[in-house]
């Protein structure tokens, strides 16, 4: 009986966080107790902030409401070529810290970044612009969480992060693309909805949260439900910077030809520096990983997995 009362508790559970209500307060699907503690501590990491620097002449993060933004040239141009043609290197002689995924057709990805490529890569986060923009998204501090590098193939078919989805990480958390590469229409630009546009069709049905419901295109969806189809996109140079909160829907394009390169940093809240919280992390930086943990304190090791790890 009582396996019984959980699977239905459970059922129950999920069909609350599918709910517009949730989706509207917390933009996921995840456990109310991993939402609330991530809440919790954005909050207090901000306050925190607050004291140390005074009252705060901010403006909205443009992440809010629109879910993603560009920034040129964080990182020098040539030095990211040198990346792209480091990841080449690794790739043709077939180098151990070539990882190949599942959908090892539309990408591959390159192990601990801040040792393969280096720690430059950092200066990426070092970007004033990137600071500010993050300062905007946070209200206060944020550390690293993790870095990853993949490069994305002309595949045929697609499937995954290459349909339309939402990922469901934690509130309070967002992801950088640091470009190595050109992205644009012909190279694989990932696009993006605003929060608006996101929500309207979570209404009308659309989830794209689980690989079986993704669909590759959704116009037809749009026009069914009469709902206006206007992703976007940025037109990306080496060294380039799109800043994103990946819980609204986006998805990868495959490049026509040629391929992209893209290193991924993903933040969460903190109180002090990510200088200072990086020192203290570097080992655990150099781990591939793609999940989040439940509780977002450092040094809290529970990990939760992520529905879509990649883009
Ligand atoms: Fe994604």
């Amino acid at each position: 009986m009582l396996p019984v009362l959980h699977a239905s508790a459970d059922a129950l559970l999920k069909r609350i966080r599918r709910t517009s209500f949730y989706y509207q307060r917390w933009n996921n699907t995840l456990a109310f107790s991993i939402n609330n503690a991530y809440g919790r501590y954005a909050r207090e990491c901000a306050a925190r902030y607050a004291a140390e620097h005074g009252t705060m002449d901010l403006p909205p993060s443009p992440l809010q409401e629109k879910g993603a933004a560009y920034f040129p040239r964080i990182f020098p141009a040539d030095k990211a070529r040198a990346y792209s043609q480091t990841i080449t290197e690794l790739l043709e002689r077939n180098d151990s810290v070539v990882e190949r995924p599942k959908e090892s057709d539309l990408a591959a990805r390159i192990r601990a970044p801040l040792r393969t490529l280096g720690t430059d890569i950092l200066d990426a986060v070092r970007a004033p612009a990137i600071h500010d923009a993050l300062l905007r998204f946070f209200r206060g501090h944020y550390r690293i969480e993790w870095i990853t590098c993949f490069r994305t193939f002309p595949a045929k078919r697609v499937a995954g992060s290459w349909l339309w989805h939402s990922d469901s990480f934690p509130p309070h958390t967002c992801k950088l693309f640091l470009h190595l590469t050109p992205a644009n229409v012909e190279t694989g630009a990932t696009e993006f909805m605003t929060l608006a546009d996101t929500m309207a069709y979570r209404r009308a049905g659309y989830f794209g949260q689980f690989k079986d419901e993704r669909f590759a295109n959704l116009e037809e969806f749009a026009a069914a439900h009469h709902l206006p189809y206007r992703p976007f996109h940025f037109d990306a140079e080496p060294g380039d910077g799109t800043l994103f909160d990946m819980n609204f829907f986006h998805r990868a394009v495959r490049p026509e030809h040629a391929f992209r390169d893209v290193i991924q940093f993903y933040f969460l809240p903190s109180p002090i520096p990510w200088e200072q919280q990086y020192e203290r992390d570097v080992e655990k930086l150099m781990a591939v990983t793609g999940n989040f943990p439940k509780n977002p304190r450092p040094g809290a090791s529970v990990t939760a997995s992520s529905q879509s790890m990649m883009m």
